[in-house]
């Protein structure tokens, strides 16, 4: 987001997050702030507060979503950013041409062109000659026209002398500000730099496109253009795009007269530029800083194919001027393939924890970008299908920073004869169930992931289970690690969660206890069985997270431990909505907590009317005592304990801070009236809530009522 180019700033009145707000109230409130600016800024072009401001809000509200994802609104302006659409890209022709660089791949190749730059100049051995070094990015080139410090056009590099009009979405790409600030700002300039994605956006991306069946992207720059390139630019605005500006075209006048000096003014002036450049004046220097980003290549967070050398002084760069379509006053220095071919041996099937089978390629072992290759991910089966990819193939496998190995493509010249295209197995390759591919409730298609339907008969999802059962955020048992537990489970000691916590009396009375085993002495041994009782006792949202249900994960675990604060509490209420079904009370009143949807609702009725894991639970609370949750920022209250209703219209509040307000305050909220409720807080046009109510003798307030009992009156 850009320095504003406002008149009227609403800073203050922006960012404040307000004291009494529940994470609800304050994520719903941010979320319309967001939406409100977001079409000020990229629709009318016409923001009211500053992008400090701005990030504020958005970073409050990453912060909140991140904590609460389950409160996440489906029109989250982190999802969602709107930005009109275009028609088409129309065309834009580049004032100067966006020309390429010419390649170095041997350190000769460096020597020789600092000594043609040299001569070129015709320099002395005494003059000095300054060249800047940074990181070639590995994303796609991009020219800014900023006229009078405001953007007006962006053009992608396209044949170098004509690219594609794609404005409305580069102002969709929060890095590159819409108005320039600071001194020295040219009438006219055409930044020109690169836009990318880094590697953990990437990852994020392709695995949800994986998840929803959409295109999977080969690499962060495939689908930095696949972004950028969208028609809708509110499909751009969804994508975390990213942009370092190192270059420029047409000016109106320069900030300074070397590289460097026009680079920092352009990060004076708001741009992002890569921190990583440098200044050299030796060969030896360039390549010790060519040697140093490749090491560093992997934990860069984006990809980058090299180094680029230019010539620092701006006259000398006037005067050597230009060769064919590279300038001769800088040269890339490419690193070593990132991609390289192999032979597929054998495609695997792995098993996880919820039975999600994710096919995995098994590679001759390929040295690729420096690193021995021998698995890569297929994503899944559809993709499979599109890249008919078999057994035996041939491949381009590519690997780019610290992202897992990827198969590009199949070579299918090399493809053996009588190949077969791949069947994905429609059973669990462990336990021999059927694999099946469900129908997606939203979309009414088959979901992308095969699972298996064996459950706790499948071993492979029984063990990795277990390996979340032990996990750091679950149990958390000490010593007692993925390698560990597959030990025990392939040899007997450890089916299920409770078997953790009988091993050792059952060790005690073993023929052949762990200490008479290679690679167990009796100290680690000793260690083991305490770092396991030490866990007797574990806290109700570490339980329920422990406990591997589909989509409960660690917030939603906290979220019901903090509504319900025992298991014992919450096991009754998925008892009832189990016996009830979908439409009764019980499962509403589940359905009415913070947080937590039908997805869940419906994953904890599966388990626990499962006969299997109902076994396993009280077998495991026999061995674990759950301690109730413990609520550390809620004072008590007039409500706290009571379960109120609320109905009707109410006028000072709305439904859903009235709502947050109370589970604050203790109350539990319920979206239906029984004997048990405490209080129903009845606005106007009150229905049938509001007649039970009466029927059953329970409280009836009215909003003025309800606010003067909390004491907000
Ligand atoms: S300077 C006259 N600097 O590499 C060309 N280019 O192979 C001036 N690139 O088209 C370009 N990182 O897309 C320059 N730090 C960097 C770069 C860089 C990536 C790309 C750029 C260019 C291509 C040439």
């Amino acid at each position: 987001m850009p320095e504003t180019k406002s008149k009227k700033k609403r800073t203050s009145k922006a960012s404040a997050s307000r004291a009494s707000e529940t994470p609800a109230a304050e994520i719903a409130r941010l979320s319309a702030e967001i939406a409100h600016h977001d079409a000020l800024y990229y629709r009318d072009d016409a923001p009211e507060i500053s992008d400090a401001d701005y990030d504020a809000l958005r970073r409050r509200l990453d912060e909140l979503e991140k904590a609460h994802p389950g409160l996440r609104q489906a029109d989250s302006p982190t999802v969602k950013v709107g930005a009109a659409p275009v028609a088409a890209f129309g065309k834009i022709r580049h004032d100067v041409p966006m020309l390429s660089l010419g390649n170095a791949f041997e350190d000769q190749d460096v020597v020789d062109f600092a000594e043609r730059v040299r001569r070129f100049l015709m320099l002395g051995e005494s003059d000095e000659l300054e060249i800047t070094s940074e990181p070639k990015i590995d994303g796609l080139s991009i020219s800014i026209r900023y006229e009078n410090g405001e953007l007006t056009q962006a053009a992608t590099r396209g044949d170098g002398a004509e690219g594609e009009n794609v404005t409305a979405n580069i102002k969709t790409v929060r890095e590159i500000p819409h108005t320039l600030k600071g001194q020295n700002v040219p009438e006219l300039i055409d930044i020109r730099g690169e836009i990318y994605l880094g590697h953990k956006d990437f990852e994020v991306l392709n695995a949800a496109q994986a998840e929803s069946g959409g295109k999977i992207f080969a690499n962060p720059r495939n689908a930095a253009a696949g972004s950028l390139r969208q028609l809708d630019a509110s499909i751009t605005a969804k994508r975390p795009l990213r942009f370092f500006a190192y270059a420029w075209g047409a000016a109106s006048k320069l900030p300074a007269d070397t590289q460097a000096g026009v680079v920092a003014a352009f990060k004076h002036w708001g741009l992002p530029v890569n921190s990583l450049m440098r200044i050299a004046t030796t060969t030896e220097e360039l390549l010790a800083f060519y040697r140093d980003i490749e090491s560093k290549r992997a934990s860069l967070g984006y990809d980058i194919d090299g180094v680029v050398y230019k010539v620092n002084r701006l006259d000398y760069q006037e005067r050597l001027g230009f060769v064919s379509r590279s300038p001769r006053w800088a040269i890339a220095h490419k690193f070593a393939a990132e991609q390289a071919t192999t032979v597929l041996e054998k495609i695997d099937i792995q098993v996880g924890r919820t039975g999600a089978l994710t096919p995995v390629a098994k590679l001759r072992p390929v040295t690729v970008g420096g690193v021995v290759v021998s698995n890569a991910t297929l994503h899944n089966e559809d993709e499979i299908a599109r890249k008919d990819i078999r057994e035996g193939d041939t491949v381009v496998v590519q690997r780019a920073g610290d992202v897992i190995p990827q198969v590009v493509e199949v070579v299918l010249d090399k493809r053996p004869e009588h190949s077969h295209a791949y069947k994905f197995s429609t059973v669990c390759p462990v336990c021999g169930s059927h694999a099946v591919r469900e129908s997606v409730e939203e979309t009414g298609k088959a979901d992308v992931v095969r699972r298996c339907t064996g459950g706790l008969i499948c071993p492979a999802q029984v063990k990795e289970r277990l390996k979340h059962f032990v996990s750091r955020n679950a149990f958390d048992i000490e010593g007692l690690g993925t390698e560990k537990i597959e030990f025990f489970f392939d040899t007997g000691r450890i089916k299920s969660p409770a078997d953790i916590f009988t091993l050792e009396a059952r060790d005690r009375a073993s023929d052949e206890p762990l200490t008479k085993l290679r690679g167990f002495k009796d100290t680690s041994v000793r260690k083991l069985f305490a770092a396991i009782d030490a866990r007797r006792e574990v806290p109700l949202d570490r339980f329920l997270f422990s406990l591997g249900i589909r989509h409960i994960g660690e917030t939603t675990a906290k979220d019901l431990a903090k509504a319900y604060g025992s298991l014992e509490a919450l096991r009754s209420a998925v008892d009832a909505a189990i016996e009830g079904g979908k439409e009764s009370d019980a499962y509403r009143d589940i359905d009415n907590i913070e947080g937590i949807g039908e997805t869940v609702i419906d994953a904890l009725v599966d388990f626990f009317s499962e006969a299997h894991n109902q076994e396993q639970v009280a077998a495991l609370l026999k061995e674990v005592t759950v301690q109730p949750y413990v609520r550390t920022q809620t004072k008590e209250s007039p409500v706290t304990g009571k379960t109120v209703v609320f109905t009707g219209t109410l006028t000072k509040l709305t439904r859903n801070e009235a709502k947050a307000q109370a589970e604050r305050l203790g109350a539990k909220v319920s979206g239906s009236v029984s004997k048990k409720t405490d209080y129903v807080v009845a606005g106007t046009e009150a229905g049938s809530k509001l007649d039970n109510a009466r029927a059953l003798g329970v409280t009836v307030l009215d909003e003025d009522g309800w606010l003067a009992l909390i004491g907000q009156a």
